[in-house]
């Protein structure tokens, strides 16, 4: 089955999705799906003036690799944007010590939504004031402490989390700051596990069958608790503005319809995160500015509409920051082509992580990309599938990219935009141990979260027997 350009050429063989297309050099970095500083030298790709073969040679794989000077420029640039809002790094999406400190000195808040990342933000002296807190299902021992830390608000998702903060409020003789987390009834064009915002699910309270204003009624009338606003968050990956239209024109007509009905005036508004980001070259991204100027516009039409002066907003990024900061380098142990019907070949690449470091791609269907980082190669390419080492099928890192065709044990390769969502969800499957998360700036390299022991896997397990 040869082909004059290619055996990738030849009838029957695998052409990948649509949107993939075979690259003129296969070694080249696409720049939209790099950290800032990302570049190759002779092959050898250097991120933060470090060559990811050295940092390898001392740090071993897999790793995360943190392009710091990028995540920071990141944080930077939706503060400035949008530099009347209050904007919150989404904290789930990937956070450590240090990377709170980042936040902090770039001016940022800090959103958390679990006890334990609360205590990150303590730990790195996040300030508490700056710190919104999330979750549907917060018991009263964490309301408790987030009050008594001086939480700077607190999103609340159900009744009952009303009653708790009050009783805690009433008791501690202190103020909690609350938004009302609704729902807008807006369905995000993403993968279902990932839109929050319609109506048959788990968060917030629902605007259309009137629970959101019965909770803000209840906010309001709680005298430890002082009503900031509404907060709404329709999805996640969201490339198109018009989901946030449709929902800030309905949280901004109870916002209008609470002034009208209580008397009450609230401050703020908040309109979550969601923003998206290039996984692969068929993503096309707004940037911050775009973002800012499309929804400052969306708000002022509405609040004209309604004839109402437009709450202080805030946003809530994640994966916009701290996405595209990091790849994941992964060590090459097999490479084997499987013969399929029609005579294709595909050419399974076996790399020492998988799913427990990502599990995006098995869990959402989502498309990364890779690239050869420790050599320049000339081999024409090949559709590769890059797996992991884990006991599953589905255990996939990217489903689709052209590698050259030399590609063989002992090579590194690196995946972009692995920075959100990855190492907050890694899991010990298989019981792999966690990877590191390494910075990098300025040519050096620093440990932020350290690679997993086997002594730390077997801290938990006590025998017992
Ligand atoms: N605010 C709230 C209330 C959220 O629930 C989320 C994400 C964010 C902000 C940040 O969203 P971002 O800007 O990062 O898209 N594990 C999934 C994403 C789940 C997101 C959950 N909430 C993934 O890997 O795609």
């Amino acid at each position: 089955m040869t082909h004059e350009a290619g055996w990738a050429h030849a009838p029957g063989a695998l052409r990948g999705p649509a949107w993939l297309r075979e690259p003129g050099d296969a070694n080249a970095l696409v720049p939209q799906l790099w950290s800032r500083t990302a570049h190759k030298a002779d092959g050898d790709l250097v991120v933060g003036g470090v060559a990811v073969a050295d940092l390898v040679a001392e740090h071993n794989t897999p790793a995360y690799v943190l392009d710091e000077a990028d995540f920071r420029a990141r944080a930077r640039a939706f503060r400035d944007a949008f530099a009347d809002y209050q904007v919150f790094y989404a904290g789930k999406a990937f956070l450590c010590t240090a990377v709170a400190r980042w936040v902090d000195e770039e001016g940022l808040s800090l959103d958390v939504c679990s006890a334990g990342e609360l205590t990150v933000a303590q730990r790195a002296g996040f300030p508490m004031a700056r710190v919104g807190y999330h979750g549907n299902n917060k018991t009263h021992p964490e309301l408790r402490r987030a009050v008594a830390l001086g939480v700077g608000r607190i999103i609340v998702d159900s009744p009952v989390e009303i009653e708790r903060l009050a009783a805690i409020t009433a008791e501690l003789g202190a103020t909690a700051r609350v938004m009302v987390r609704v729902t807008a009834g807006v369905e995000a064009h993403t993968h279902e596990y990932i839109a929050t915002a319609h109506e048959d699910q788990k968060f917030g309270f629902s605007i259309t069958n009137g629970a959101a204003l019965e909770a803000v009624r209840a906010v309001h009338a709680a005298p430890g608790l002082e009503l900031l606003g509404l907060h709404s968050h329709i999805g996640s990956q969201i490339f198109d503005s018009s989901g946030f239209e449709v929902a800030a024109r309905r949280v901004l007509a109870l916002h209008a319809q609470v002034s009208a009905e209580l008397g009450v005036t609230m401050p703020e508004m908040d309109l979550g995160g969601g923003f998206g980001i290039a996984y692969t070259t068929q993503d096309d991204p707004s940037d911050p500015a775009q973002l800012a100027t499309e929804m400052t516009k969306i708000v002022e039409h509405e609040c004209r509409g309604l004839g109402i002066e437009a709450p202080r907003l805030s946003i809530e990024p994640g994966r916009a920051i701290v996405g595209p900061s990091t790849c994941t380098v992964y060590t090459v142990g097999t490479v084997k082509p499987v013969a399929l019907d029609g005579g294709a070949v595909r050419t399974y690449v076996s790399v020492d992580g998988g799913m427990s470091d990502n599990i995006r791609t098995a869990l959402y269907d989502a498309d990364y990309s890779c690239t050869l980082a420790s050599r320049a190669s000339d081999a024409p390419p090949v559709l590769a599938r890059v797996v992991g080492k884990h006991c599953e099928a589905g255990d996939i890192v990217v489903r689709d990219e052209f590698l050259p065709g030399d590609v063989r044990p002992g090579d590194l390769l690196a995946v972009p935009g692995t920075g959100a969502y990855c190492r907050s969800m890694a899991s010990n499957y298989n019981h792999a141990l966690r990877p590191p998360v390494i910075a990098v700036r300025d040519g050096v390299a620093r440990v932020v979260v350290r690679r997993e022991t086997e002594d730390d896997l077997f801290a938990t397990d006590v025998g017992g027997f």
